[in-house]
């Protein structure tokens, strides 16, 4: 199955639907981005929604930037000057989705404009030391975990583990206590074992778990499609086979 990750950075969304079972993940970033795992395209994602041949493609995810909606806008000391500076792409993109007549995810951060949105957690997760909370809006019905969301105490940002391991996965600089090689295993630990980012991107990435659970439901959501499909292609075959039409030709030339 074929899919496009639009504003992909270094992909920690695109493992998880790799691993769901999607065999092509088309990464789309405004930046070069050599540390996503699969193709890759450099473009503006809005550009590449109206101008690219999407006929093949089975579904598409849209992770716009979240820096309009993060909490860290009030920690900036002006709102203003943050919300001019990181532009809101949530709303043009949903409208470019829904006209592709694809399913879709839209990805983002709690207190963003997202419809009917179901929420992600890591302590819903195996192998999560991160809470990470995300929102997932999709155009097909989407379950929740059944795991519960479990509160861990976590230091605040710049600090490093809280004593049962959580962190929080955010900043441009190392935790308190840690170099860069150290920050980027710990971070790539806490989000559930990423590898092969820097730690800029680790900041970013969604958990592979996440999309891995999302992208199961995509998938059995478009077998059905296919199998409904094709129920509907064998109807109008069978219809064909012996419709009205060739019955009364039968009649009209081979029976006198
Ligand atoms: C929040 S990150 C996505 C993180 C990603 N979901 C992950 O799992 O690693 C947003 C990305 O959007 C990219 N970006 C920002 N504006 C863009 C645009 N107009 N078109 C394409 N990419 C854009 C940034 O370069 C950044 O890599």
């Amino acid at each position: 199955m074929k899919m496009i990750y639009l504003f992909c950075c270094a992909g920690g969304a695109a493992m998880g639907y790799y691993i769901a079972g999607f065999d092509e993940i088309i990464g789309v970033d405004i930046v070069d981005r050599p540390n996503y795992p699969f193709k890759f395209v450099k473009m503006d994602a809005l550009e590449y929604l109206r101008t690219a041949d999407l006929s093949d493609v089975d579904f598409i995810h849209a992770s716009p930037p979240c820096q309009c909606y993060s909490k860290l806008k009030y920690l900036s000391g002006n709102v203003e000057k943050w919300e001019e500076e990181h532009v809101d792409l949530v709303a043009s993109t949903r409208e470019l989705l829904i006209k592709t007549g694809k399913p879709y995810i839209i990805e983002n951060v709690e207190g963003a404009p997202l419809i009917n949105p179901i929420k992600l957690c890591g302590s819903q997760f195996e192998n999560m030391y991160t809470q990470r909370p995300r929102l997932f809006e999709s155009n097909i019905h989407l379950r929740k975990p059944d795991a519960p969301v479990v509160r861990h105490k976590t230091l605040k940002l710049g600090q490093g583990p809280a004593e049962d391991g959580y962190i929080t996965v955010a900043g441009t600089r190392p935790p308190k206590g840690m170099n860069e090689v150290q920050a980027k295993l710990y971070y790539g630990f806490a989000l559930g074992g990423i590898d092969w980012m820097s730690l800029e991107e680790l900041t970013q990435a969604i958990p592979p778990c996440y999309t891995e659970f999302i992208g199961k439901q995509i998938i059995k959501y478009l077998d059905n499609q296919n199998k409904e499909q094709r129920k509907e292609e064998v109807r109008n075959i069978q219809d064909m086979l012996m419709s009205q039409e060739f019955i009364e030709l039968v009649k009209k030339y081979m029976v006198s």
